[in-house]
This record gives C-alpha cells, sequence and structure tokens, in this order.
C-alpha cells in the first residue's frame, strides 16, 4: 500500500507555518500570545471566531466547528486532494517527496499531462480571439458588450470554424490526439478525430484550484445548439462545477455577496459592471453538490431566476434540493426578474444601480418563495389548504436540521390551518446498494470514536476491507451518519486498483461534509488494533442485539456468541 509514512507527513507539518497558508486568504489578526484570529473563510460571519493555534498548528472555528491542521485546510478550503495537498507543502517547504508516495505514478502523469493540454487549449483560444482570425468573435463580444479586461480576466477565447484546428495546433500524433478525445475537445468518428468546438466563442471552465477542466462554446448569433459544453471526463463533471468559483471566490468574500444566476453571460456581464460575485451552474438544473459549495461560500446567496413559468420551475427544483443542506445560518433568497429577462439584458438596460437595488429590496427569504410556490401546486379552498399542508410535510422532512424544521413548519400550520404529521428527517444520504437478509442492528452503544477508528484503520489500508467477517456489515447501523460512506467505502474498496487516496477523494467528493480527510490522518492503525477494534465493536452489536430481543431462543445464541468474544477479548487484552 502506497502512502507517506506518519513520520513524514509530521515533518512536513512542523516545517510548515500554517498562519501563512491560511493568510493568502484570511485576514488574521494575533490574539494572546499564541493565537491569530480573523473572519471564518468556510461560513459567513460578521465578528472573527475562527482562530490558529500557531503552537499546535491548528484551525479552529467557534462558529462553524471546521478545523484541522494545514492539510485539512488545503483540502477543505482550496479543494485540494490529499496528495496533492501534501504536494504543495512539501514544495513549500522544501521538501523532497518520498519516493515511494506515488499512487499511482502513470495515472498521475496522466493526469497532470491532461491539466496541462487543458491549460494550453484555453491560450490557444484566447491567442487565437485576438488573432485576425478572431475578428467576427471579437466583434461579437464587442456587440455584447464585454470589455478587454473581461475577456482576458476570464480568458474568452475563439475556435475557428472548420475541423483540424486542434491537429493544426499540436499535432496530429496519436498520442496527443488520443489525449485532446480524453479531455472532450476532439472526437472520434469513423473517419477520424473531428474538432468538437466550431466556429464558436470560448469560455474555459476551471475547477476549485483554478485549473481548466473544461469549456463553454457559444454560437456567434443565431444556431443550434447555442451553447455547446465540454462532455463529461475524468477532470470535468458538469453537476459538480460551477463557473467562476475560483475566479470570483475570494471577491464573494469580500464582498460579501454571492449570486447565482443562469449563464455564463450573465455572470460575465455582472463582471463588467463591477458586480463579481456572480456564479452559474453549467447548462444543467443546480444539483446538491453545487448548492452545497454555494453555501459553503457563502451562507446568505440570492438565487436570480426569470420569472416566467421555466424560471418558477427552476427555482422550485433548488429549494427542493437546498432543503436537506440548509441550517440555520444559512438565509438564501429568491429573485425572480421581469419575464425574459436575465440579469445580462437587465443590467444592459437599466444600469448597475437598478440591478443592484432589485438584489437588495426585491430578492425574497428562500421560505416565502416556497410557500408561494405551495399555494401556486395547492390550489385554493380547504382541499388546497390540505394538499399544501401534505406536500409541505413530505418537503419538510427532508431537512436534515431540526430546528430549521420545527420553525418552518409552524410557519405552514399557520397558513393552512392543518396541523402536520410530526415530521422526521428521513435519511438523506443514499442507502447503500449491498441487500442483507438479517435485520438492521439496532442503535449501537458503539462509541463514535471507535467509529472513527474503524473508518480510519480501514481507509488507511483498503485490504482490510477483504478481512471484515461477513458481520461487520451489521456493525453499523443505518442511522449511524458513518453507514453510507462506510458502505460506498466498501464497494469502492471492493476495486483492487484503488488506493487510499483514490478511495479517500472520491468519498470526499460524495460526502463534502464529512470528515473523512480527518480519519486518513489519524495516527496509524496498526493491525492488532484492528483486529481489536472489530471485536469491540462485535462486541457492542451483540449487546445491542440482546437488549433488542425478546427471543428465547435467540437470545440463548447470542449470549453463546457474546460469551466467547468476551473470552476471546479477555485472552487478547491486558487486564489492568
Ligand atoms: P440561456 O439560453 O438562458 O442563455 O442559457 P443565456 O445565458 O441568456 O445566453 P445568451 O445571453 O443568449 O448568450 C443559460 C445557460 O444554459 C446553458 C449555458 O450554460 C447558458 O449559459 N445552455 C443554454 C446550454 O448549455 N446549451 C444551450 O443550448 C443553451
Ligand atoms: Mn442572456
Amino acid at each position: 500500500m502506497a502512502q507517506f509514512s506518519s513520520s513524514f507527513l509530521d515533518e512536513l507539518i512542523s516545517r510548515t507555518d500554517l498562519v501563512e497558508v491560511i493568510a493568502r486568504h484570511v485576514e488574521l489578526k494575533p490574539s494572546g500570545s499564541n493565537n491569530m484570529v480573523g473572519l471564518c473563510p468556510f461560513h459567513h460571519e460578521k465578528t472573527p471566531s475562527f482562530s490558529v493555534s500557531v503552537d499546535k498548528q491548528m484551525y479552529y472555528c467557534f462558529g462553524c466547528g471546521k478545523g484541522g491542521n494545514a492539510y485539512r485546510f488545503l483540502m477543505e478550503h482550496d479543494g485540494y486532494p490529499f496528495p496533492e495537498a501534501v504536494e504543495y507543502l512539501a514544495n513549500k517547504a522544501g521538501m523532497p517527496m518520498p519516493e515511494a508516495r506515488t499512487v499511482n505514478p502513470k495515472e498521475e502523469a496522466r493526469k497532470k499531462q491532461a491539466y496541462h493540454l487543458l491549460d494550453q487549449v484555453a491560450s490557444v483560444f484566447s491567442r487565437t480571439l485576438q488573432a485576425d482570425e478572431g475578428k467576427q468573435a471579437k466583434a461579437y463580444f464587442a456587440q455584447r458588450k464585454l470589455p478587454d479586461s473581461i475577456i482576458q480576466r476570464y480568458q474568452l477565447g475563439f475556435a475557428p470554424a472548420g475541423y483540424g484546428f486542434m491537429q493544426r495546433c499540436f499535432g496530429s500524433e496519436t498520442h496527443t490526439l488520443q489525449q485532446l478525445e480524453s479531455i472532450g475537445l476532439l472526437v472520434k468518428n469513423e473517419r477520424g478525430y473531428a474538432d468538437r468546438f466550431r466556429g464558436r466563442v470560448m469560455f474555459p471552465i476551471r475547477n476549485k484550484r483554478g485549473q481548466v477542466v473544461g469549456f463553454g462554446g457559444r454560437i456567434m448569433g443565431d444556431g443550434e445548439p447555442k451553447y455547446l459544453n465540454s462532455p463529461e471526463t475524468d477532470f470535468y463533471h458538469k453537476s459538480d462545477l460551477l463557473y467562476a468559483y475560483s475566479e470570483h471566490r475570494e471577491s464573494i468574500r469580500k464582498h460579501k455577496m454571492l449570486v447565482v444566476v443562469e449563464g455564463y453571460m450573465d455572470v460575465l456581464a455582472m463582471a463588467a459592471f463591477d458586480l463579481p460575485y456572480a456564479l452559474a451552474p453549467l447548462g444543467t438544473a443546480i444539483t446538491e453538490q453545487q448548492l452545497s459549495h454555494i453555501l459553503r461560500l457563502h451562507g446568505e446567496p440570492v438565487f436570480c431566476f426569470d420569472g416566467d413559468r421555466a424560471g418558477r420551475q427552476a427555482a422550485w427544483r433548488a429549494i427542493e434540493r437546498m432543503l436537506p443542506i440548509l441550517k440555520t445560518e444559512h438565509a438564501p433568497k429568491f429573485l425572480y426578474l421581469p419575464d425574459g429577462e436575465d440579469p445580462d439584458t437587465l443590467l444592459q438596460k437599466e444600469g448597475k444601480n437598478a440591478f443592484e437595488k432589485r438584489l437588495k429590496h426585491d430578492a425574497q427569504p428562500m421560505l416565502n418563495t416556497w410557500i408561494q410556490g405551495l399555494k401556486n401546486i395547492a390550489g385554493s379552498g380547504a382541499e388546497g389548504r390540505a394538499r399544501m399542508a401534505k406536500k409541505a410535510d413530505q418537503m419538510l422532512s427532508k431537512m436534515q436540521d431540526d430546528y430549521l424544521r420545527q420553525a418552518w413548519q409552524v410557519e405552514i400550520e399557520n397558513i393552512s390551518g392543518v396541523m402536520l404529521k410530526q415530521t422526521k428527517p428521513t435519511q438523506y444520504m443514499s442507502k447503500p446498494r449491498q441487500t442483507s437478509t438479517r435485520k438492521m442492528a439496532p442503535r449501537l452503544a458503539v462509541t463514535p470514536m471507535t467509529h472513527e477508528q474503524f473508518m480510519a484503520a480501514l481507509l488507511q489500508k483498503p485490504s482490510r476491507f477483504q478481512l471484515l467477517p461477513e458481520d461487520a456489515f451489521h456493525f453499523f447501523v443505518d442511522s449511524n451518519p458513518i453507514f453510507p460512506i462506510y458502505t460506498r467505502a466498501f464497494s469502492l474498496a471492493g476495486d483492487d486498483e484503488n488506493t487510499t487516496f483514490d478511495i479517500a477523494a472520491q468519498l470526499m467528493r460524495e460526502f463534502p461534509d464529512t470528515d473523512i480527510a480527518r480519519w486518513v490522518n489519524l495516527p496509524k492503525v496498526e493491525d492488532e488494533a484492528f483486529q481489536m477494534l472489530l471485536r469491540d465493536m462485535h462486541l457492542a452489536y451483540l449487546k445491542a442485539q440482546l437488549s433488542q430481543t425478546e427471543n428465547l431462543s435467540v437470545r440463548i445464541k447470542l449470549q453463546a456468541e457474546l460469551k466467547a468474544l468476551q473470552a476471546e477479548l479477555k485472552a487478547l487484552k491486558p487486564t489492568n
């Protein structure tokens, strides 16, 4: 198992200045002799509750509870996968990376090349726009009132019409062509490779770390499709990316404003009017992943929608998807624009001040927008109020935040005059695919600590998944938040190719708000300790089952199992 030794990781942390890492993003002021404080970069706040301990080299936010070391900060804040966070700090500290560190050197080299190529493609498009070939495209941007400063800053470009442009720029070596195909720039057909983007103005799309991962291309004038985007690739996941995220992250924090709009041109028009804090999904309905990136960046985003029927539907979908992740500290707002207008057309028509006024005064709290939507769906009369209550109840059951759910519930009860059923949050993370003939185990007495240790042990050494007894699946109950992560890790570990980092990176993508990075970083769990943990959990499992069953023959069987296990443990654990 290739991974960093804990001595290397510790050494690197000791040579790293966490304050310096954090100060790139947060203005820190000394507080006491050993602490620095500032405004938390993980949640929206007006008074500083984010503190960095200089001697412990840890950060912690008393407001939102985020905390960790330099690795964790780079992963959570800058979106680095763990190995790359390590590499970043090692470069900074001038420490050579350990020889055997690479998870999969071939794979890493391939990724590096792909990012490099994507970056080169963005440069080529941008140069072509400035060249003679790009005259018409430049005129198009001018007609759309985008100044050169914006064209430069967002690296807008032009892909000329006709075929063969990629080959002209990068050559025709098979390897290169395959690479261009894998990053979505070439399409392979019977006759060979064809340029995907032709005769379009180009918008590079970057990931959280600012690396180009794909493109959107707009036809100049009318035609179908109006926008063409990169296909899904290893780097471009349209449901997980937001246009202008890396470009706008800092200014969103600075302005304490985030506006979610529908299109690239809306983002850019706002930037051109000196409102550089808009983000947009990439041509699809907004996803829960995107919403969670948005809320983590700024707790009070304003969502702009067209006031027509399609816009109202889009707003409704955004509400549905936001419910599970909404917390009391969030205050999203919804703004309906006049029929047929978008932020771009409005800005051109009425200018910056009028648009800012709309953002400020016309945006409605999410609760109002939700209630209005419910009323529209339900209709009038007593039946309408009943339908409203029923639909509200269903939707409220998705909310994880107890206080918020209760507060909203009361609002609906007041409006509808109908008492809602006592709603309980349903399990928010998806259930595992594995099915089991045995009944789910009841809530366990296993401490969260043990769970964490167990996850750490498995993630640090995925081959351990293979050692798990059949029953291990039941050690976790489905009410435990770790359960879905555990089962997902289990299926990822089924693929022998997957290393700790592959699994951890994938899990972090799928379960963004969890402690996966911290588990991987916990002190190394040795094989013996792992075996012991397994038995501890098994023990807790048996005890919990015993406490739940009245059936005599089952009890006898369980008690026998318990006795055997206790004897085993006694023999293993030195009593003191
Ligand atoms: P719109 O059709 O609202 O276009 O699509 P727009 O943003 O106002 O663009 P302009 O002003 O006409 O240039 C909104 C977003 O939906 C995606 C794009 O991301 C676009 O920015 N889209 C739209 C597509 O992906 N494909 C399309 O064919 C159309
Ligand atoms: Mn538009």
